[in-house]
């Protein structure tokens, strides 16, 4: 049942093509440039008249939840806050009905995040769900909501949840700037095709793993990783840390670029492995400087870079590229070689990448 391949990790890496693929059929229209989903029209003018946008969630799906803050505000330019379920719950928020409440959960059972559902139902937030399992709880106790279509995914790490979470929420951002006019009928048309085109380009962008392998090799024994991004890849690099911690038991941090010198210098000399997030689009001059700041310390550097970089090349002890697309829509690439790179790292470690120790599926229990 896993197609051939190693683990169910793996078989979900590999699926997201297909996964992402299914999560915009029949809701990306680029022929009639239009994006259809039922939970939004129906539900239009409470995304309308909302003041702004609260996110929850946990854990990866945490990690949509702000590469979603960076859409919804650039592109339908509604003010979003992004809060781990769990404190949300607990902080008595500050909720009324004219805010609306996005939830995010692969299993639609998480505790925490249920609670904070209730919660905001209770204040008279409009609620909405996204989810992967239908008929789950979260998707029963939402108002409305739009499933992921990823399919199963057994491996506890998340992997094509998070992808599919992202192209949801990217289709969601899309129709309120087009229903706000925040974007123009250009933009949107492009970014309806290079979304359409983004299947292929995560087929390509997988193509580097057995070049992943070869890093992993390299790197697998030592004790700390650092992980760097900035925007929207900013939340990329906390989600390949997270993997990381996860399979491998490495400890990894993630960091926006720029809040290295804030501290986190500190750690880099000749035994730190830095990956940093630098696509073309978004800061790359800014992220470039911070890769000169982290070789001047001797860091080790493994570069995400777009396909026919020159100058991160010069300067990393690896590059692993992906296709140029838009920079809204660059974590779906950066993602896949990051899953990659700890997939294998566990493997050679001889981890249970399915089943990590201490972990479960879903965190049915706050
Ligand atoms: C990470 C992981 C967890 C979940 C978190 C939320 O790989 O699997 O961090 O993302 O427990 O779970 P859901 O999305 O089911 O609410």
């Amino acid at each position: 049942e896993k197609g051939g391949f190693d683990h169910f990790m793996l078989k979900e890496i590999h699926e997201q093509p297909k996964a992402i693929t299914d999560t915009y059929r029949g809701r990306l229209l680029r022929q009639e440039a239009i994006i259809k989903m039922a939970g939004i029209e129906d539900n239009m003018k409470k995304f309308l008249n909302a003041d702004r946008i609260i996110i929850v969630a946990c854990g990866t799906s945490w990690h949509a939840g702000l590469v979603a803050e960076y859409i919804f505000e650039d592109l339908a330019r509604v003010p979003v806050e992004v809060e781990y379920a769990s404190e949300f719950r607990y902080r008595n928020p500050i909720i009324t009905e004219k805010d609306v409440l996005i939830a995010i959960s692969q299993s639609g059972e998480t505790a925490d995040t249920l609670a904070a559902i209730k919660l905001a139902k209770s204040k008279g937030a409009f609620v909405f769900g996204v989810c992967n399992v239908v008929g789950s709880s979260i998707a029963r106790e939402t108002h409305a909501g739009a499933y992921t279509h990823a399919g199963p995914e057994i491996g506890v790490a998340s992997t094509k949840a998070f992808t599919t979470q992202i192209t949801v929420l990217t289709l969601i951002a899309l129709r309120l700037a087009r229903a706000k006019g925040t974007i123009s009928s250009s933009d949107f048309r492009h970014h309806l095709l290079e979304l359409e085109m983004i299947p292929k380009k995560v087929e390509e962008s997988l193509k580097s793993d057995a070049h992943i392998q070869k890093i992993a090799e390299i790197y697998k024994d030592v004790s700390n990783f650092l992980y760097l991004g900035r925007g929207y890849n900013f939340p990329v690099a906390l989600e390949g840390a997270l993997k990381l911690k996860e399979i491998s038991y490495i400890h990894a941090e993630g960091y926006p670029a720029a809040e290295m010198k804030h501290g986190p210098i500190a750690l880099i000399d000749e035994n730190m492995p830095i990956v940093v997030i630098a696509t073309k689009k978004g800061h790359y001059e800014k992220v470039v400087s911070n890769i000169q700041e982290i070789k001047s310390r001797k860091g080790k550097i493994i570069g995400i870079v777009t396909e026919g970089d020159v100058q991160v090349k010069e300067l990393a002890d690896h590059v692993i590229e992906v296709p140029e697309t838009l920079e809204s829509l660059s974590p779906l690439l950066t993602t896949i070689p990051l899953q990659l790179l700890s997939y294998h790292i566990a493997v050679m470690l001889g981890k249970n990448v399915d089943q990590p120790r201490n972990l479960a599926k879903s965190v049915t229990v706050e």
